[in-house]
This record gives structure tokens, C-alpha cells and sequence, in this order.
């Protein structure tokens, strides 16, 4: 799916900003409101997670539907062509409304999703309607829980429970555009290239003619000279000179488009893409043919007040961070960034396994404590199947283009060691790989109960990625015997998979910042370095560790728990991203290490 872009053809308008706000908690006719401005709204920023904008514990907790709505000026040049409202995203299903009709509906809180509405606009004012539902249930991804409580002498509540690690921020996360295109447009490209230098396209042409379109394409280097021409909807070339795509370099290209249509009208569009390849060979993962060992970490998209709201100014400084602490890669832990988010990682060279919103598939198990589990079985109770493929085909379509993707998680700690787990996998790796036309690695993310005697999982993934936490969840405080347990685990996936890389997704352990005890106590800063250093010496003991990322970047907001001290803490960085004892080891093990 492509980016909104302005250029000589195509105008793109913005609708972000503050919109009217307002929760739903009873019956509403969604027509009747949806034909009229709301009445006692709150203002809204767009985009933003709406949860932390105004104080109220119940405003911030809300389950269920909330309504935006803002208006918006069409003009006679706009219904030229195509007019196309577009959602960044908006967690977790949005339905959208315009002039009190209906145009459409999407599931998914983290990718983008488009409405063309040429025809249901009128020149001059329009009323753009959104409702939004924040629920997740077991039927969305990530999963949770909705509860009713009843309590003596009070009314029933009802909670939603998460059944993953981090706050349910929700609304309109990421920015909202119109844009315009010719009646006969470029509806996708798919630009592959690698390091020798050759690659392929493929350009789909959609609306009124695509039949009688021709394809001109180019490739540009940074400073707009041509290196290629061509033309037609699919084709290769090769170039003999270019600078692969990488962290130390990372050279971008352009592949531009120009469609001429039959009736006289054109359409054009330029993505940027790199010439990189991403492969695995006995036990390394390779990018441009050379080993690469993955320094970084699970990364959360949240800050103060806009919560997992897209946020220019806090991504840039935490790629900054990244690059400062000797970073090469991080994990979308644990749902798509949003598209602005890639593009920075493309131009910083930041390598990123793009991790899809499936987490707290596990009615047995959650971060914060167990569920107790179904005796049924979670494959059993789950109803995330058909969505799980849609979600994963949006995020290949959307993300395919981007060099610093080398890779998808399909699923962060799933039930993987249950009955049921293969059956349900298996389609959606193959799926995922057969979707990306550069054929990335995948991997499903795998937790603790997952053992390598338990795990249904592991032959499906092309590298193995373990969250880990002995010296934390247990162990506590002994890390030579939590050292002593990971190494034999390591050991035991080895032996089942001998030739696939292995890395840590996750390891690490609540620490308050400016806490210190000479005996290095659990949630000090000692105790989190001196976590780092024993799981550093372990992955220096193991020649099949491709990479460590630890958990986590940044401390994060998530659900009020008993063992969460305002939210997680693991954090080698602060909530407002100052670093912690820990980050400095980490600095020098990274900067020395390539
Ligand atoms: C899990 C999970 C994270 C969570 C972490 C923790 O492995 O993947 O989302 O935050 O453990 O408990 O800190």
C-alpha cells in the first residue's frame, strides 16, 4: 500500500490536527449522529492515543466505542480524479462515516487502511464521522479478555483485560491524509533490489483503464541523475555500479513511476528502496552476503501524553539513541511501527524485524502473571485465524519496499508448546513468506513454557528467537544459576535445530533508575548490568547466537498490576529516554562488536 506523496499529479491533504472528541458509553444511533456535529466534545489531537490527554481514570480505562469527528472542504480540483480518505491506523476497528453514510469499516489497530470517496463528498463542507471500538478480546489481535465484575450494592463493571504487557492505548493513532489520484492510477509497487547490483519491479494499475496504461519507469540515485530506464508492469534490470544498502551506509534509491493512461492522463509516484539482500546460511543471518549479529532490542512505539500515537520528534530520538548505544537493530515488539517509523529506519540504517500484532495468543499465560489457561486449549478458544492472515497480508504489503525490514515475526510468545500450535502457524509463515516477493526470514517469537522439548514451533522458523528470563521471573538474584539454566536451553534448541541462527528477543529485568547497592540487588542498576553482562557471556560462549536484543528500549506504560511500579521497567532507557547504568555497558559491548 503506498504512502500518501504530493508530487506533479497528485495533491495530498492533511487532517490531522485537533478533532471533536467523545466517548460512547451508551446506545447511540451511529446515522443519526453521524449526520450532525457532536454535541459537549472534548478536543482531540489526531494522531495520538486519546487515553492520557484528559484526567479521569474512567475516561483513561474506557472499553469499548469512542467518536471522532472533524469536517473538511473539498474543492473542485479535488473531484477531478480519485479522492482517497486514509487512516494511518486506528486501534482497534474503525467505522467511518461521511455525511451521515456509511463508507466503510477496517479491523486492525496498526495498519493503514483507505476509502476512496469521490462520490460521497460534495464540494464545499463535508462531516467526517469515526467511531472507534478499543476492545480486544479473542477474536482481535493483540488478544485480551472482557470481564464483567459485579461487586454488592454497586453496578456491574465491565474491564477488558490484556492479555499482553503494555498499555491498550487507543484512537486514532497515526496521521489521517486525503489524497488525490488520476481516475486511472498506480495502485502498488514492488521494487526489489540487490547488492549485485540487479533488480526487479512489478507496478498494478487500477480504476477507470489500467488496460490501456503504459509503465515508464526509472531509477534515480540520490541526486536525481538516471541510472535506468524501462518501461512496462514488470520487468528486471541491472546496475553496475551502487552502494548496497546497510547501517554503515544506507544509500537510497528511487523508483519512479510514470503511468500513461489511454484518455491523455498520467499519474506518477517515486518510492525510495535499497539495494540489499537479506539470507540465512548455517546458523548467521547474512545481510549483503556477510554476517550480521543483531545488537539492540524489543522496542515499544510509546512516549508520555500520546501514548503509541505516531510521534516525529521521540522516533527520531530514539533511532539517535540506538545509533548512540552501538545499536544495529530492533523488533516492532509488538505490533507494525508506524510508516513514518520505517522510513527513518531506512534513511538511518536501522535493521528491523517487523513484528505483527499477535500477542497474548496464550489463554494460559501472560507476562504479568498466569491466566490459569483453558482446559480446552488455546487453539482451541482462539478466533484469530482468518484476521491473523489479513493482518499479516496488510503488513507485507505495506512494509515489503522498506531495506531495513530483514525480517517478520508472525507472533510474540504464543501457546507454541500446546496442541494446536503448528496447525495453526504453519499457513501463516507460509503465507508471509510466499506474500513477500523478497522472501525475508520469518520467525515466531517463543516464551519460556516453550521449551525445546515442549516447542511445536521451531522447524517453521527460519531463525529461532527466545524471550528469556531466568535471573527475573526465576532465579531471581542467582545469575550464575540463571546463566547456568539459559546456556543448557540454548543448547537444547541446537541440538533440535542445528542449523538455524539462534538470538534472544528478550531478556532483562525491572530496574528503577537511580536505585544502587553494592551487593547489586534485584531492581537496582547494578543488578541490570550485571544481567546484561551474564547473558553476554553466555551468547559469547554459543557460536550459533546471530544476535541479542535485549528487553527493553525504553520503560513503558502498561495495565495497573501489582508488579508493574507505573508500568514496565526494564528499560535500559527511561520513560523520557535517560539511560540507565546498564546502557553504558551495553555501549561499549556494541561499539566494539561488529
Ligand atoms: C514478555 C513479553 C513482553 C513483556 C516482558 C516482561 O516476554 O514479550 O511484552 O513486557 O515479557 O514481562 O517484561
Amino acid at each position: 500500500m503506498l504512502y500518501p506523496k504530493m508530487n506533479a499529479v497528485r495533491q495530498v491533504f492533511d487532517l490531522n490536527g485537533i478533532w471533536n472528541f467523545k466517548l460512547i458509553s451508551d446506545e447511540l444511533d451511529r446515522k443519526e449522529q453521524a449526520g450532525r456535529l457532536l454535541k459537549k466534545s472534548l478536543p482531540m489531537p489526531v494522531p495520538s492515543a486519546y487515553n492520557d490527554i484528559y484526567p479521569n481514570r474512567e475516561f483513561a480505562d474506557h472499553v469499548g466505542e469512542m467518536v471522532y469527528q472533524r469536517t473538511f472542504d473539498v474543492t473542485e480540483s479535488m473531484l477531478e480524479g480519485r479522492l482517497v480518505l486514509r487512516f494511518g491506523s486506528a486501534a482497534h476497528r474503525a467505522e467511518v462515516w461521511l455525511n451521515g453514510n456509511r463508507i466503510g469499516a477496517h479491523k486492525g489497530g496498526f495498519l493503514p487502511f483507505s476509502f476512496e470517496i469521490g462520490g460521497k463528498v460534495q464540494e464545499g463542507e463535508n462531516l467526517l464521522t469515526v467511531y472507534v471500538n478499543n476492545i480486544v478480546d479473542y477474536s482481535t489481535l493483540p488478544c485480551g479478555r472482557v470481564e464483567t465484575e459485579s461487586f454488592p450494592g454497586l453496578p456491574d463493571r465491565t474491564v477488558d483485560l490484556p492479555n499482553f504487557d503494555f498499555y491498550n492505548y487507543t484512537g486514532l493513532l497515526r496521521p489521517v491524509w486525503l489524497y488525490t489520484t488520476p481516475l486511472t492510477y498506480i495502485r502498488d509497487i514492488t521494487i526489489n533490489g540487490r547488492c549485485d547490483g540487479s533488480f526487479e519491479w512489478k507496478v498494478e494499475a487500477d480504476g477507470k483503464d489500467p488496460a490501456g496504461s503504459v509503465a515508464d519507469i526509472q531509477v534515480l540515485d540520490e541526486n536525481g541523475t538516471v541510472l535506468f530506464q524501462g518501461s512496462g508492469f514488470e520487468g528486471a534490470g541491472q546496475l553496475e555500479k551502487i552502494r548496497p544498502w546497510s547501517c554503515e551506509d544506507p544509500c537510497l534509491y528511487r523508483f519512479r513511476v510514470e503511468l500513461r493512461n489511454r484518455d491523455g492522463s498520467r499519474d506518477e509516484y517515486t518510492e525510495e528502496f535499497g539495494f540489499r539482500d537479506i539470507s540465512i546460511e548455517k546458523c548467521r543471518i547474512l545481510l549483503n552476503g556477510k554476517p550480521v549479529y543483531l545488537k539492540g532490542f524489543g522496542k515499544h512505539e510509546e512516549g508520555p501524553f500520546s501514548g503509541r500515537g505516531t510521534n516525529l520528534p521521540l522516533m527520531t530520538k530514539d533511532l539517535g539513541l540506538l545509533k548512540w548505544i552501538g545499536a544495529n537493530s530492533f523488533r516492532t515488539s509488538h505490533y507494525p511501527n508506524s510508516e513514518e517509523m520505517m522510513q527513518l529506519c531506512d534513511r538511518m540504517g536501522i535493521l528491523v524485524i517487523d513484528e505483527a500484532p499477535a500477542v497474548g495468543l496464550n489463554t494460559g499465560f501472560t507476562a504479568t502473571g498466569l491466566l490459569g489457561g483453558s482446559p480446552e486449549g488455546t487453539w482451541a478458544v482462539l478466533k484469530t485465524g482468518e484476521h491473523h492472515r489479513r493482518v499479516m497480508e496488510e503488513l507485507v504489503d505495506r512494509d515489503k519496499n522498506h531495506p531495513c525490514v530483514i525480517a517478520w515475526s508472525v507472533a510474540n510468545e504464543p501457546a507454541s508448546q500446546e496442541e494446536g500450535a503448528k496447525e495453526y502457524f504453519e499457513p501463516l509463515v507460509r503465507l508471509t513468506k510466499e506474500r513477500d516477493a523478497q522472501r525475508r526470514p520469518v520467525t515466531i517469537v517463543t516464551y519460556e513454557g516453550s521449551t525445546p522439548e515442549t516447542c511445536k514451533v521451531a522447524e517453521l522458523c527460519d531463525f529461532l528467537m527466545l524471550n528469556r528470563y531466568r535471573g527475573w521471573y526465576d532465579t531471581e538474584g542467582n545469575l550464575p544459576g540463571a546463566a547456568a539454566k539459559l546456556e543448557a536451553e540454548l543448547e537444547g534448541f541446537h541440538r533440535r535445530c542445528p542449523d538455524k541462527p539462534i538470538m534472544l528477543g528478550e531478556y532483562g529485568a525491572d530496574t528503577v533508575a537511580g536505585l544502587h547497592d553494592v551487593n547489586a540487588r534485584l531492581f537496582t542498576e547494578e543488578y541490570q548490568t550485571l544481567f546484561m553482562k551474564t547473558y553476554a557471556e553466555v551468547f559469547d560462549r554459543l557460536p550459533y547466537i546471530t544476535g541479542e536484543h535485549v528487553w527493553v528500549f525504553a520503560d513503558f506504560a502498561t495495565a495497573e498490576n501489582i508488579k508493574r511500579v507505573d508500568g514496565n521497567k526494564k528499560g535500559i532507557f527511561t520513560r523520557d529516554r535517560r539511560p540507565k547504568q546498564a546502557a553504558y555497558y551495553l555501549r561499549d559491548r556494541w561499539m566494539k562488536r561488529d
